[in-house]
C-alpha cells in the first residue's frame, strides 16, 4: 500500500515507518523537522521536509505518491510545555489536523489512523481504563489530542472519512537492531532520563514524588513497547481498510509500574547503582495510569510481544549504547 505518515521523523513515527517498509509498503513521510529528525527517517522511505499546515504542498505529495491511507503522528507532545503554551498546542495539533484533513478530502484520500494518547482521560481513580471511561483531559495536550479525535468524528459524518485513533499509554523501548529509538531534546521522558545515568551523562534521576496513592508512593505508569505498539497500528491500518468503521482503541499493557520500580529494573539491566533522589511533584501527573486493551486484543486481533519491563528498558538500553548522543541531525 501506499501510505502516508505525518511526522515520520520523530520517535514513534520513525518506527512505524521501519515497519511499514519491512512489511513491504510503500513509505512517504512528512515532517518539518521541528522535534523530529531526519536521521531518524529510513533511507527507503520518500522523505518531504515539509509542513502539514501547507495544504498545495500536501495535496501534490498525497497525489504524486498515489497515497491510499495516511498514518498522522505530526503533533506537539510535551504535557507541561502544553500547560505554558497553550495556543502553540492548539494551533499545531489542532489546526494542523483541520489542514491536513481538508488536503484529504479534497483528494479523497479516506482513511486515517491517528496518534491519540492516554491523557484524554486525565486523572481517573478506576484503573484500568477503558475506552468507555469518561474522558476529563486535565492538560491542553490531553485536550487537543481529544478535539482531534472529536474533529475527526464529524469529518467522518460530514465527508466520510474514516479513522482509528489510537490512545496510547507510555510507549517504551527501540527497534530491536538499536538503529532507532527514543532521543528527544530536551529529554522529559523517564526510561531515556534513568539510563542516561548509567551512560554517565546525568549523575542522577530525580523521582517527582514520593507521596502519591500508589504502593510505594510514586507515579504508576502503563509501559508499552514501540514496536508492539507500532504493530497495533498496521492492524488497524488493514482493519479499516477491511471494514470501514471509524473506531478508537487503548494502548498499553494493563500493568503498572511505579517510578521506583522502573529505576530497580533499570539497575538490574545496566548493572549499574543508578542514584535516585526524592524530588517534588510534578504538576499535572496523575498518580496511576494502566490501561485496559482488551478491545484491541478482541477487534484488532493485537497481541503484545514484548511483556517484560526489563526486556523493554533492556531494548532502550541497547539503542542509548550505540548512540549515547541520541541523533546529531
Ligand atoms: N518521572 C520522574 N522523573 C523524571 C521523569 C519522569 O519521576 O525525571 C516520572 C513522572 O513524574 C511520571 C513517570 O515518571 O510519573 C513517567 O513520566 P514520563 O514523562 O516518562 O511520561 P508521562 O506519563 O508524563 O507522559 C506520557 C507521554 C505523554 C502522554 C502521557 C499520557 O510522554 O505524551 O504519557 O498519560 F501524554
Amino acid at each position: 500500500m501506499n501510505i502516508l505518515v505525518t511526522g515520520g521523523a520523530g520517535y514513534i513515527g520513525s518506527h512505524c515507518v521501519k515497519m511499514l517498509l519491512n512489511e513491504g509498503h510503500e513509505v512517504t513521510v512528512i515532517d518539518n523537522l521541528s522535534t523530529g529528525y531526519k536521521q531518524a527517517v529510513d533511507v527507503r522511505a520518500n522523505f518531504y521536509n515539509e509542513d502539514i499546515m501547507n495544504s498545495e504542498s500536501v495535496i501534490d505529495i498525497l497525489q504524486s505518491n498515489n497515497i491510499e491511507s495516511v498514518i498522522h503522528f505530526a503533533a506537539f507532545s510535551l504535557v507541561g510545555e502544553s500547560m505554558k503554551e497553550p495556543l502553540k498546542y492548539y494551533y499545531n495539533n489542532v489546526y494542523g489536523t483541520q489542514k491536513l484533513l481538508e488536503a484529504l478530502i479534497s483528494v479523497g484520500v479516506k482513511n486515517i489512523i491517528f496518534s491519540s494518547t492516554a491523557a484524554v482521560y486525565g486523572e481517573q481513580t478506576v484503573m484500568p481504563i477503558t475506552e468507555d471511561t469518561l474522558e476529563t483531559p486535565t492538560n491542553t495536550y490531553g485536550e487537543t489530542k481529544l478535539a482531534m479525535e472529536k474533529m475527526m468524528k464529524w469529518a467522518d459524518k460530514a465527508h466520510g472519512i474514516k479513522y482509528i485513533a489510537l490512545r496510547y499509554f507510555n510507549v517504551a523501548g527501540a527497534f530491536h537492531t538499536g538503529e532507532i529509538g527514543e532521543a528527544h531534546n530536551p529529554e522529559t521522558h523517564l526510561i531515556p532520563l534513568i539510563l542516561q545515568v548509567p551512560n554517565n551523562q546525568r549523575e542522577h534521576i530525580n523521582i517527582f514524588g514520593t507521596d502519591y496513592e500508589t504502593r510505594d508512593g510514586t507515579c504508576v505508569r502503563d509501559y508499552i513497547h514501540i514496536e508492539d505498539l507500532i504493530n497495533a497500528h498496521i492492524l488497524a491500518m488493514n482493519h479499516l481498510k477491511e471494514t470501514n468503521i471509524s473506531d478508537y482503541f487503548n494502548l498499553g499493557s494493563g500493568e503498572g509500574y511505579s517510578v521506583l520500580e522502573m529505576i530497580q529494573a533499570a539497575r538490574k539491566v545496566t548493572n549499574h547503582p543508578i542514584k535516585a533522589i526524592e524530588s517534588e511533584r510534578r504538576s499535572g501527573d496523575p498518580a496511576e495510569l494502566i490501561a485496559s486493551s482488551e478491545k484491541a486484543q478482541r477487534i484488532l486481533k493485537w497481541k503484545r510481544v514484548h511483556t517484560n519491563i526489563e526486556d523493554i528498558i533492556s531494548s532502550a538500553w541497547r539503542y542509548h549504547n550505540i548512540n549515547k548522543e541520541g541523533y546529531n541531525d
